[in-house]
């Protein structure tokens, strides 16, 4: 094996990409070290500890050839020349900057045993999301005291989206290194840019300077989240004049100068990093005194919180006023389809919403029912938990899909129906069923950013 490589963090990055360079790389040595222990026994075992279409085919066909999943984090650290750090950035929630900054103090702790266990240079690589200068801040822990070792700092930040993790690993629109303009950071950057040239074509390998690679990241995904926000902030404007979003976002989407790309209006977006980078992006520009740019981007995650009350108030609006007692069944739970994810997904602020106006939640989901589980823990017997989606709408007044599944687009309906209380109502947070068909099969539809077709009319 001619490199030895590490990720810190094994979690939903630093497992799929590390068994990605593993599968390309098959002479390079891949570890990946994680400090919680229940993880990485999943990592190595049948039962991974995410679900990700076509990565347990990638790590069958690695692990134990040159991909390995250990705890022994300091001895990883020892032996690597190469070591990526995917530990967690999550939003601050206490002292200055809570709700707001992102933590670091993970990604510190990090730093530091790199610094004490260290034994040799080494190419250090945030693949984590950081604040955009946080490498100069790793470089000097890293350098630190008296150490005789020569860090160099990169930044390659991770554009996967869950769900399509192996396909974006294996085909990726761009793979982004920021380095140092200095022969050391040059020769790092070589040394990175080559790795993903085994499967990389060159010209979608950028670099930049460190901080620009930083600043890019947190500016994709606030870019990618403005732009949801804004089909939702339409799609409202859209239920009051009967405007249709679909039809919106063809047209506006047709403009090649707009494209078509990530213009669904939907009961909001959710996943770990879309609302937690934007505030950390307005945290920045607070910091820098940039207020007006720090209120235009908190906006989008105001809009995001606005949608998903919208689209429990036309819940409850559609349903009398009152959900006191009645069954709300939510068809899905994880924050998009093909993934077992649910933090930050919209369906646990809607859950919340509703059992606070007294409803019984039922949850159905086909991967993140364990998660969904935890999420709304606190919320006792007023949630209650079914795998299979008709026993799930039995009984139930209204139906609200929140995960664009396709096995919920490929229910039976007419079973759904018959099995439901009179009037049925369905709520489509997702825009992924056949409103016309649905309602002349019986049900009150309700999509997002549609005119609605009440029964009652
Ligand atoms: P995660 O919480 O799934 O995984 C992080 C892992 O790091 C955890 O398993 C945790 O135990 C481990 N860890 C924390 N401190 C450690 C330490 N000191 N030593 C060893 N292990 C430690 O997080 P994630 O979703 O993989 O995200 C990681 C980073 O990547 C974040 O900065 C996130 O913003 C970014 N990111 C995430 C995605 C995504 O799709 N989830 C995509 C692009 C970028
Ligand atoms: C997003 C980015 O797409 C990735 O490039 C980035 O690497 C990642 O965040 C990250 O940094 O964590 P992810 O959150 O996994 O990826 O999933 P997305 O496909 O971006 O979806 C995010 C949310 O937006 C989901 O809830 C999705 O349903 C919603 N969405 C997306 C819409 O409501 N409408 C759309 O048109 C697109």
């Amino acid at each position: 094996m001619n490199q030895n490589i590490l990720c810190i963090g094994a979690g939903y990055v630093g497992g799929p990409t590390m068994a990605m360079i593993a599968l390309k790389c098959p002479e390079t040595r891949v570890t990946v070290v994680d400090v919680n222990a229940e993880r990485i026994a999943a990592w190595n075992s049948d039962a991974l500890p995410i679900y990700e279409p076509g990565l347990d085919e990638v790590v069958r066909q690695c692990r134990g050839r040159n991909l390995f999943f250990s705890t022994e984090v300091e001895k990883g650290i020892e032996a690597c020349d190469i070591l990526f750090v995917a530990v967690n950035t999550p939003t601050k929630t206490f002292g200055h900057g809570a709700g707001y900054a992102a933590d670091l103090q993970y990604w510190e702790k990090t730093a530091r045993l790199i610094h004490d266990c260290a034994k040799g240079d080494k190419i250090v690589i945030e693949k984590c999301t950081l604040p955009v200068r946080t490498a100069e801040a790793m470089s000097r822990i890293l350098h630190s005291g008296r150490t005789p070792h020569h860090f160099e700092v990169l930044s390659n930040p991770e554009f996967l989206a869950e769900g399509t993790a192996i396909a974006d690993l294996t085909n990726p629109d761009r793979v982004l290194i920021g380095a140092d303009a200095t022969p050391s950071g040059r020769q790092a950057l070589s040394v990175v840019a080559d790795l993903y040239a085994r499967w990389v074509p060159r010209e979608r390998i950028l670099t930049a300077n460190v901080w620009s690679s930083e600043l890019s990241k947190l500016a994709a995904n606030a870019m990618l989240a403005q732009r949801v926000s804004s089909m939702n902030a339409l799609s409202a404007l859209c239920e009051a004049t009967e405007a249709d979003i679909t039809e919106v976002a063809h047209a506006v989407g047709m403009d090649s100068r707009i494209g078509p790309k990530f213009l669904k209006a939907s009961v909001g977006f959710g996943g770990s990093c879309f609302k937690k980078d934007i505030l950390n992006l307005v945290y920045l520009c607070e910091t820098y005194n940039l207020q007006e740019a720090a209120e235009y981007w908190r906006q989008v995650v105001l809009v995001n919180e606005w949608q998903q009350s919208r689209f429990v108030g036309n819940i409850l609006q559609a349903l009398f006023n009152t959900v006191a007692g009645k069954r709300i069944a939510l068809l899905g739970f994880a924050f998009k389809a093909d993934t077992g994810d649910t933090r930050e997904s919209p369906a646990i602020r809607v859950a919340r919403m509703l059992v606070e106006e007294h409803a019984q939640v039922v949850v159905c989901d086909p991967q993140a029912l364990a998660n969904a589980r935890r999420d709304v823990a606190d919320l006792g017997d007023r949630v209650v938990f079914e795998a299979d989606p008709y026993a799930a709408t039995k009984g139930a007044d209204a139906v609200a899909i929140l995960t664009d599944w396709t096995c919920f687009r490929e229910l039976d309906y007419g079973r759904v129906l018959a099995g439901m209380r009179q009037p049925a109502f369905l709520f489509d947070g997702r825009n992924c069923v056949d409103h016309e068909a649905l309602y002349e099969l019986g049900f009150s539809v309700y999509a997002v950013g549609k005119p609605s077709r009440s029964r009652l009319d």
